[in-house]
C-alpha cells in the first residue's frame, strides 16, 4: 500500500478487541506485529531501561496507549498514538478528525526549528557593549558553539546567531539576557542548545568583563511554531463530513467566549493539550516544555487567551491555531522507549516538522470535539457513559464483568458509582430486595 492509498479511516476499529485493533495498527501501517509488541505488553518498558531512565527507580507505571483513527493532514493519512487515562479523548480527536479530513485534510505549516538559549547578566555592561560584542564576534561565536556538535552541523542545523534583551527587574535594577538562536533540526535541542549556552558564557564575560548568572534554554521556542488550519463544510442536518450551520454558528460563539475571557480560555487550551499531550505521552516528549509554552504563548500578548479560533467562511466552519511546539524525533527516550519506537513506526514519520504539524493538527481537532459538545448536548452526557466503565471496575467487576455492569447502568439511564455497585450486585445474583 503505497501512503497515498492508504485511509485512516477505520470504521469499527473501536468495536474490535485490543488484539484485532493492533492488527488493524500494523496492517494499516505495514508495521509487522512482532515490532508493536512493546504497545501490547505489560512489560512494554524493560526494568533495565527504566532503571536508566531515571534515579532511585522501583518499577514501571502504566497508562492505556490508544490509536486515533481519521486524520489526515497535508494530504496524508495517520492514526495516532494516544497516551492517556481520561475518557472520550481519544474518541473525541478521531470524531473531529473525521469532520476535518475533506481534501488535503487539516493543512498546516512550520517554521524552522529554532530555540532560544538564555545568557543572563545580573549586573550588565552599559549598552551597546553587549549589542557590540556580538556583533563584532560573530564568527568566533559561530565556530565555538559548534565545534562540539557535529552530528547537528552535519544535518543543517547549528548557530544562527544572537541578541541583547535589556530588562529591569522588579525593583527597578537593570538586566540583560543574551539569546542565542540555535537550529536543533529533529531533536528536541535541550541539550544542544542548553551546551552552547554554557559554552558561550565564558566567552562573554571575557569579552565584556560582567559576569553571567544563569545559562539555560528558554522553554518559550518563539520561533519554532506550527500553523494548523482545520476546515468543515457547512451543510443543514450535518453529516459525517459536515457540520450543521446552527451548530457551527454556536461553536463560533463559544470561540469568541474563549478569546475574549481567560476562564475560558484555559479551559477551552487544557481541551487542545488533552489531545496534544496524549501523543506526546506516546511519543516520548517532554510534554512539561510544551505545556509551559502554549500557555506562555497563549499569555504573549499581555492577555491570556484561546490558542485556537473559529469562524465561519465561505460556507464552511474553519479553526486556526498557532502553537510553539519544539518536540524531537531524535534524542530523549525516542530511540530508547520500546513503544515509543513503535508508535514513530506506526506514525511513520522521522522528522521534526511533520511530526510538529500532525500534533498541533490533534490539538485542533480536539478543541474542535470539545467546543462542538459543549455547544450542544454538552459533554457529561458521552464522558460519563465512558466513565461507566471506570465505575464498573471500581465496583470490583472482572474484565468480562465491566461490558455488562455498563450496559445495565446505560440500560437503566444511570451513570454514577451507586448504579455500577448496585448493577454488578444484580448481575452476581447478590442484589438484596
Ligand atoms: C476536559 O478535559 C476538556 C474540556 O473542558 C475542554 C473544553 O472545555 O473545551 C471539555
Amino acid at each position: 500500500m503505497t501512503d497515498a492509498e492508504k485511509s485512516s479511516r477505520l470504521p469499527g476499529f473501536f468495536r474490535l478487541s485490543a488484539d484485532e485493533r493492533l492488527d488493524a495498527v500494523s496492517k494499516f501501517s505495514g508495521v509487522p506485529r512482532r515490532e508493536l509488541v512493546a504497545l501490547e505488553s505489560p512489560d512494554g518498558l524493560p526494568q533495565s531501561v527504566a532503571s536508566c531512565m531515571s534515579e532511585n527507580v522501583v518499577g514501571r507505571y502504566s497508562l492505556p496507549v490508544a490509536f486515533a483513527t481519521n486524520f489526515r493532514v497535508n494530504t496524508q493519512d495517520y492514526i495516532v498514538p494516544m497516551v492517556i487515562e481520561e475518557p472520550s479523548v481519544v474518541a473525541a480527536a478521531s470524531f473531529a478528525a473525521r469532520l476535518l479530513r475533506a481534501g488535503p485534510g487539516i493543512t498546516a505549516t512550520s517554521t524552522a526549528p529554532i530555540m532560544i538559549g538564555q545568557i543572563h547578566f545580573p549586573e550588565p555592561p552599559p549598552e551597546p557593549v553587549l549589542e557590540n560584542v556580538i556583533e563584532e564576534q560573530r564568527e568566533v561565536l559561530e565556530r565555538v558553539l559548534n565545534r562540539n556538535h557535529p552530528r547537528l552541523i552535519a544535518a543543517g542545523g547549528g548557530y544562527r546567531g544572537a541578541r541583547v534583551r535589556r530588562l529591569v527587574d522588579p525593583k527597578g535594577r537593570p538586566l540583560a539576557v543574551v539569546h542565542i538562536h540555535v537550529d536543533v533540526r529533529d531533536a528536541m535541542g535541550a541539550n544542544a542548545v542548553n551546551s552552547m549556552a554554557e559554552a558561550a558564557a565564558p566567552l562573554l564575560e571575557d569579552w565584556t568583563g560582567c559576569r553571567v548568572g544563569l545559562r539555560i534554554l528558554s522553554n518559550l521556542p518563539i520561533h519554532r511554531r506550527v500553523k494548523v488550519e482545520g476546515r468543515v463544510a457547512l451543510k443543514e442536518g450535518g453529516g459525517t463530513h459536515a457540520i450543521d450551520p446552527a451548530e457551527a454558528a454556536r461553536i463560533v460563539e463559544a470561540s469568541w467566549f474563549a478569546e475574549t475571557d481567560p476562564y475560558r480560555a484555559v479551559t477551552a487550551n487544557k481541551g487542545i493539550m488533552n489531545g496534544i499531550d496524549a501523543v506526546l505521552l506516546a511519543t516520548g516528549q517532554d510534554f512539561r516544555a510544551v505545556e509551559a509554552a502554549a500557555h506562555a504563548f497563549a499569555a504573549y500578548e499581555g492577555r491570556y487567551t484561546a490558542l485556537a479560533q473559529w469562524r465561519i467562511e465561505d460556507d464552511h466552519l474553519v479553526g486556526r491555531m498557532d502553537i510553539p511546539l519544539a518536540l524531537g524525533t531524535v534524542g530523549g527516550v525516542t530511540k530508547v522507549h520500546p513503544a515509543v519506537r513503535a508508535n514513530f513506526k506506526v506514525l511513520g514519520l522521522t522528522e521534526a516538522q511533520p511530526f510538529s504539524e500532525l500534533v498541533a493538527a490533534v490539538g485542533l481537532a480536539q478543541n474542535l470535539a470539545a467546543t462542538r459538545a459543549l455547544a450542544s448536548e454538552g459533554i457529561q452526557r458521552g464522558h460519563m457513559r465512558l466513565h461507566a466503565r471506570n465505575f464498573a471496575m471500581q465496583a470490583g467487576a472482572s474484565e468480562t464483568e465491566v461490558p455488562q455492569v455498563v450496559a445495565a447502568m446505560l440500560a437503566q439511564g444511570r451513570h454514577d458509582q451507586a448504579a455500577a455497585d448496585l448493577a454488578l450486585l444484580q448481575l452476581r445474583g447478590e442484589a438484596q430486595d
